[in-house]
């Protein structure tokens, strides 16, 4: 039975686990739910296609019951070379959407196309540096388009303006049942600039996890997003 996707195009402000303690996951997880976030947003990195190396399949296999079972999703961002290779053992662990790096894989087609037949929603990113065009025809079989705003690799870094102009761009690609997602440097300042920009979905981690109290930090940017006019459930 094909999951429920509605996820990807409500406007939410989705927690990067990146930015969690490594060392309690799940409780952070927990915590963030309790706070009323339901999509998580998972960066696996592969020390080659950017230079750290964070975690595997297995951190979202920790974390997908607890997810799932309270109506959550798993975006996970594959900052990995050929990530293809390793979609079969994210769709068993659990994932939900499973996003490539257009500058990651030889053909994108055949990697989105993988993807969806495992089950998963298929997603395509692209660098800051990367022209919006380059992904205009792999948008055709994606269901999940992230404008990073960062350079992919690394958390806590400063947010690049040029976003604002980019992200009106790869909305105009977004057809129905499309969601836009921009991950990197989104907090109390950017986030409502980036929601006025296109993206429906606005990933954080410092801003939420590298804040004294967590549940609050998530719940101060979703006012924001709400003060703007959104409606996030
Ligand atoms: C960066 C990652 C981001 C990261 C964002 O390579 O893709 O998802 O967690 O972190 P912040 O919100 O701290 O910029
Ligand atoms: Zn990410």
């Amino acid at each position: 039975m094909a999951r429920d996707e509605s996820w990807l195009t409500e406007v939410q402000v989705c927690p990067s686990i990146l930015a969690a303690d490594f060392g309690a996951f799940r409780s952070q997880v927990v915590e963030l739910m309790d706070a009323g976030a339901r999509t998580f947003h998972v960066d696996v990195m592969d020390g080659h296609f950017v230079p750290v190396i964070t975690f595997g399949h297995e951190v979202v296999e920790a974390i997908a019951d607890e997810v799932h079972s309270r109506g959550g999703a798993l975006a996970v961002h594959m900052m990995v070379q050929e990530p293809e290779r390793l979609a079969a053992d994210y769709a068993k662990a659990g994932a939900d959407s499973f996003t490539i790096h257009i500058e990651a894989t030889r053909d994108i087609h055949r990697a989105l196309q993988i993807v969806e037949e495992l089950g998963m929603v298929p997603g395509v990113t692209l660098n800051p540096a990367t022209p919006v065009a380059a992904i205009a025809e792999a948008a055709r079989y994606a269901r999940n388009l992230l404008c990073m705003s960062v350079s992919p690799g690394w958390g806590g870094q400063a947010f690049i303006g040029a976003t604002l102009e980019r992200l009106p761009q790869i909305r105009a690609l977004a057809g129905a049942g499309v969601g836009v997602e921009v991950d990197g440097g989104i907090g109390p300042d950017t986030i409502v600039g980036v929601y006025e920009a296109g993206a429906n979905r606005l990933t954080a981690g410092s801003a939420i996890y590298r804040q004294p109290d967590p549940g609050q930090a998530y719940a101060d940017l979703v006012e924001r997003v709400r003060a703007a006019g959104a409606t996030i459930a």
